[in-house]
């Protein structure tokens, strides 16, 4: 959507995003294939994508912010492409890791599973609802309880927990899911 567009590529010139490694990537980081094809999902300025294509994984990143992505690092291993999620279709049967951090789109969530290949990992991070930390994100970019297990329900979960995190605007504490997952 062209105002997701004008909007993301406002914050990444204002360099308000995060750039280090997801703690949850580094957690697992074990459990990655050796070689294969990743997938980011709205991968930004591509904090996740570069750690994966120095593990030797050729990957692809997806973001509707040019400005976002050209701050991903150049290597050989990363190819990039600004498009609207929001009319994308991913591949089936393709990917051995596919990361989702912080974008709800729940077209591209059930598409997800269909894109990995048997034994390739999802790994999520992104808001879930909870009435004990209302916040002012709008609802349809919140998870709700329980729809992740509903979505992957044919998956080995390998990490299912929740962490709350101090949001820059307005300094609200808001709930998150982080979550990895095997495809079977
Ligand atoms: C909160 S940021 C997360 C970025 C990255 N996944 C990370 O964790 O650093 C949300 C990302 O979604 C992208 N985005 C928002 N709407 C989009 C759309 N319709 N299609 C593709 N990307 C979109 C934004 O440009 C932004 O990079």
């Amino acid at each position: 959507m062209q105002e997701d567009k004008i909007r993301w590529n406002l914050r990444y010139q204002n360099d308000g995003m995060p750039t280090q490694t997801s703690d949850l990537l580094l957690r697992f980081k074990n459990i990655l294939p050796k070689t294969g094809k990743a997938l980011d999902i709205a991968c930004g300025n591509g904090r996740n994508l570069n750690f994966l294509a120095k593990k030797g994984l050729q990957c692809e990143g997806v973001d509707i912010s040019e400005v976002a992505l050209s701050k991903v690092a150049k290597d050989e291993n990363i190819k990039t492409f600004c498009l609207d999620l929001d009319t994308y279709k991913l591949k089936e049967s393709y990917y051995d890791v596919i990361l989702n951090f912080y974008y709800l789109n729940r077209d591209i969530l059930k598409q997800t599973c269909m894109a990995l290949k048997k034994g390739g990992i999802l790994f999520l991070e992104t808001f879930i609802e909870d009435e004990a930390y209302p916040t002012t994100i709008e609802s349809k970019k919140i998870l709700k309880k329980g729809e992740l297990e509903s979505f992957f329900r044919d998956f080995e979960i390998l990490c299912h927990e929740f962490k709350i995190i101090t949001r820059d605007k307005n300094f609200e504490e808001a709930k998150v899911v982080c979550f990895v997952a095997k495809k079977c």
